[in-house]
């Protein structure tokens, strides 16, 4: 892909290099709180354009450390979909988690054929729990 490059440093991207991320979300963890979750998850992986040195997506994996990965978060800036972002940033997670037993994912069933296509398989139900009060994240300290 042109003019892209996949990087795991979070290094010269602060909290201002993370604007239009969570689409949809009535009320999205900000900025400075999206850095956050990403400085305390040593597996990542950037998606950095960069003619404008912006990043336009990101993936992320919290671990045991030992045995269990999850994902919760994968996404590419609208205008830089379907150029295989998503695909490069999720492979590269996916070196990063080589040595996890188990690496999992929630998605909707619309995404589930782009997760097969990376090497996940339907599990039999996968159960979420939400709380909406705190969509938005525990507060920064
Ligand atoms: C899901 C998302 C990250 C995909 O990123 P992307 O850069 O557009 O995907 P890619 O271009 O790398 O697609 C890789 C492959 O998956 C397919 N794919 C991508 N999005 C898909 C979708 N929504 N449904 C079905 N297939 C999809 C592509 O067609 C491509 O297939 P190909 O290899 O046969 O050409 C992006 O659509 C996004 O940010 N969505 C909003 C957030 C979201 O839903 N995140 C997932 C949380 S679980």
């Amino acid at each position: 892909v042109h003019n892209i490059k996949i990087v795991r440093d979070l290094g010269p991207f602060n909290p201002e290099k993370w604007v239009g991320f969570f689409e949809g979300w009535p009320n999205p963890p900000n900025s400075a709180t999206l850095y956050e979750l990403l400085l305390n998850s040593p597996e990542r992986s950037l998606a950095v354009d960069t003619r404008f040195n912006k990043v336009v997506g990101f993936t992320y994996a919290i671990s045991d450390k030992l045995l269990s990965a999850y994902i919760p978060l994968l996404e590419v800036l609208p205008e830089w979909r379907v150029k295989d972002l998503g695909r490069l940033l999720i492979e590269d997670l996916l070196i990063q988690l080589r040595d996890y037993y188990m690496v999992d994912v929630c998605c909707d069933e619309s995404l589930s054929e782009f997760y097969e296509k990376v090497g996940f398989q339907k599990a039999g139900a996968g159960m979420i729990r939400r709380n909406y009060r705190m969509q938005a994240g525990r507060s920064v300290k």
